[in-house]
């Protein structure tokens, strides 16, 4: 009786296997036949009672119908993955005419840009490229810069120090120094690089800004040549016919010292929201280089003279963007960073 049984769970299992159409119905299938509960298990369960000689018999032939419907779920699961991948040739097609797809391009950052336009300006007149660290010696940062032990400048609510006799540096000037202390006049270096002071965010201040430092120094250097420079610089940086005004100003590593205005490139001088209606926009500090300042090189001071500038880098990029927010430099705001594409 048994044997009947088996064999007709056998058919009947063949028969529902061969119509099933997906995976969900073929898995259960698997549960009704195999399961804890299914009718296999059933039999096998019920084997207790009968004789050794019988159950030596049925036992075989429910193995043999187990393995033979494992095979029927196989084949069934091979097949109708293979209906799958059929239709998913017939159905999806590939358009070979369709139009590349154009990947996004990055842009440069507007800081990079400025930079970059900078020192090629000043590769062009013949300077090179120095670097200094930006974790710098209070002594480089100051001392050597002929600011004394009293200078405002040094003020803790204005330094970010780091120990008694290091900092972040808030100027490249240092670099003039650590260049003076390696190299023999005649020089001329740019460094551009990144500077740090204690200020709060707003508009026109950021704690982390950038500047490109200038050092000339050679036998004869004088304020004509430094004019010369800077002018020149002015006049490919904002366009050829771009003025210049030398202002006097004080710095401690300077003497005479200046500031200096160009002419406004965005009105022609005549006044505009740009340079403020008053027709002229500041743009950097410079001098020629206090005797102090090149006695740290050991550099003979009356045989030598030379030039300085520094020049901020967001302040310039400011102007030629017509960025009147200098956060939005550091914000990553891809609205504002793609329009330098
Ligand atoms: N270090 C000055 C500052 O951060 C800028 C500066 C002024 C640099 C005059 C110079 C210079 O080299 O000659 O405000």
């Amino acid at each position: 009786m048994l044997l009947d049984e088996l064999e007709a769970i056998r058919k009947e299992a063949k028969k529902s296997f061969e119509e099933a159409v997906s995976g969900e119905a073929l898995e259960e299938l698997r549960i009704k036949y195999l399961g804890k509960k299914g009718a296999l298990t059933r039999i096998l369960r019920s084997m207790g009672k009968l004789t050794p000689e019988e159950r030596k018999q049925i036992g075989q032939l429910a193995n043999e119908t187990r393995s033979g419907i494992e095979r029927f779920i196989e084949e069934k699961a091979d097949e109708l993955r293979k209906r799958q991948m059929a239709l998913k040739f017939q159905t999806e097609t590939v358009d070979v005419t369709a139009p590349g797809r154009i990947p996004k391009l990055g842009a440069e950052h507007p800081i990079t840009l400025t930079i970059d336009e900078m020192t090629r300006i000043f590769m062009n007149m013949g300077f090179s490229l120095e670097e200094g660290p930006e974790v710098e010696t209070v002594f480089m940062n100051f001392d050597a810069l002929n600011a004394g032990p009293n200078h405002p400048s040094r003020d803790m609510t204005d330094t970010f120090y780091i120990t008694d006799k290091t900092l972040l540096r808030t100027q490249t000037s240092p670099v003039q120094a650590r260049t003076l202390l390696k190299k023999k006049p005649p020089l001329k270096i740019i460094s551009p690089g990144r500077v740090y002071r204690c200020d709060t965010p707003d508009a026109t201040h950021s704690p982390v800004f950038h500047q490109v430092e200038g050092l000339a120094v050679g036998e004869g250097v004088t304020m004509a040549d430094l004019k010369g420079t800077l002018s020149e610089f002015a006049r490919q940086m904002f366009g050829p016919d771009t003025k210049t005004k030398f202002r006097p100003h004080h710095f401690p590593f300077t003497e005479p010292s200046a500031e200096v205005d160009v002419s406004c490139f965005k009105c022609g001088g005549k006044g505009c929201r740009v340079c403020k209606g008053s027709g002229w926009i500041e743009i950097l500090g410079c001098g020629m280089v206090h005797p102090n300042v090149l006695k740290v090189g050991g550099i003979d001071t009356e045989k030598y003279t030379g030039f300085a500038f520094g020049i901020g880098v967001e302040r310039i990029a400011m102007l030629k963007y017509e960025i009147d927010d200098i956060r939005l430099f550091y914000e990553n705001d891809e609205r504002f960073l793609k329009q330098f594409r």
